[in-house]
C-alpha cells in the first residue's frame, strides 16, 4: 500500500511549479486528485503525463468562489470525499510601493489572499462534516520577513499566516489540520508575475544560480510528507530554503 492510496486531495495552482510537482508526488504516492488552475491546457498535459493516477481537472481562478466551488463539487461527485486541499495558486508582481500599482495590488489580495479563503469557504463545511480534513497553504519566507519591493507580497504572505493559525484553533476539534508551507527561493515561472522585467530577469538568474534556489519537487515532498502524517500529528508550519540562502 502507498502512502497516500485512498486519500482524496485537491490542489489549486496546479499547472507549473511547486503545485505541479506537488501533484506528480501525490500521484507516485497513490493519492487521488483533483487539480485545477485557469490554464486547463497545462492540467491536461500533466494528467495525461500520468496514466495510472486518478486524476481529474478543472479550470478554476480561485478568486472566483464559484469556479473554486465547482472544483470541489468535482471532488464529492468523483471520490465521495475531501482529505485535503493545498491551497497553492499565488501570484508576486512586486515593486516599489511609490510606484502606486493599485491593480496589482488589488489581483494579489484577490489571488493569494482571497484564493486561499475561497478554498477554504469551498471545503471547510464538507471537512466540518466528516469531521476530519488538511488545509495547506503556501506561504513564503515572504511571509516571516518585509524586504523592499515586496511590501504587498509580503503583506499577503503574513495575513495567511494569520488565517492558517486562526483556522487551526478553531477547527482543531473537527480534526481538521492546518498547514503553512513557507518556502524561500524555488526555481518556478512565479518570476514571470513580475511585470519589471529588469527585476523579473533578475530574479530568474538569481534562482537559476548553481547551488541557488529550490527545485519544485523540494517543496513538494515537505508537503506531502505534512499529508502523511497520522490523523492525531499536524505540521503546522514547514519553513524550507535554498540552503545558501540569507532572509
Ligand atoms: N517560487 C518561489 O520562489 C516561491 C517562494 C515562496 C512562495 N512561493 C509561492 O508558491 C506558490 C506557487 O508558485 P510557484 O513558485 O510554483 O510559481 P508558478 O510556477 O508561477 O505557479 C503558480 C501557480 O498558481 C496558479 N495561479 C496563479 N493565479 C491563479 C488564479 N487566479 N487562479 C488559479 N490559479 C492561479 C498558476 O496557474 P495558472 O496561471 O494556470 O492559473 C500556477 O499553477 C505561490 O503561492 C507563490 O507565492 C513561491
Amino acid at each position: 500500500m502507498k502512502e497516500l492510496s485512498g486519500r482524496v486531495i485537491v490542489v489549486m495552482g496546479a499547472s507549473s511549479g511547486i503545485g505541479e510537482a506537488t501533484v506528480k508526488k501525490i500521484a507516485e504516492k497513490g493519492g487521488k486528485q483533483v487539480i485545477a488552475a485557469r490554464r486547463v491546457e497545462k492540467l491536461r498535459e500533466i494528467a495525461e503525463s500520468l496514466p495510472g493516477a486518478e486524476i481529474q481537472y478543472k479550470a478554476a481562478d480561485v478568486s472566483n468562489f464559484e469556479e473554486v466551488k465547482d472544483v470541489i463539487d468535482l471532488a464529492l461527485e468523483k471520490y465521495g470525499r475531501i482529505d485535503a486541499i493545498f491551497n497553492n495558486a499565488g501570484i508576486m508582481p512586486t515593486a516599489p510601493l511609490v510606484e502606486g500599482k493599485r491593480d496589482e495590488w488589488q489581483q494579489m489580495l484577490d489571488i493569494n489572499i482571497m484564493g486561499v479563503l475561497n478554498g477554504i469557504a469551498a471545503v471547510l463545511p464538507i471537512m466540518a462534516k466528516q469531521k476530519s480534513g488538511h488545509i495547506i497553504t503556501t506561504d513564503s519566507v515572504a511571509g516571516h520577513i518585509v524586504y523592499p519591493g515586496s511590501a504587498v507580497y509580503c503583506g499577503t504572505k503574513f495575513a495567511l499566516r494569520a488565517i492558517m493559525e486562526g483556522l487551526r484553533q478553531e477547527q482543531r476539534e473537527n480534526n481538521i489540520k492546518s498547514t503553512l508551507i513557507s518556502p524561500g527561493a524555488v526555481r518556478t515561472e512565479l518570476y514571470k508575475t513580475i511585470n519589471d522585467k529588469t527585476a523579473s530577469e533578475q530574479l530568474y538568474r538569481k534562482q537559476r544560480e548553481e547551488g541557488y534556489g529550490l527545485d519544485p519537487e523540494d517543496v513538494a515532498e515537505a508537503v506531502v510528507y505534512a499529508i502523511a502524517t497520522p490523523s492525531h500529528v499536524s505540521v503546522s508550519e514547514v519553513i524550507i530554503r535554498p540552503t545558501r540562502q540569507i532572509v
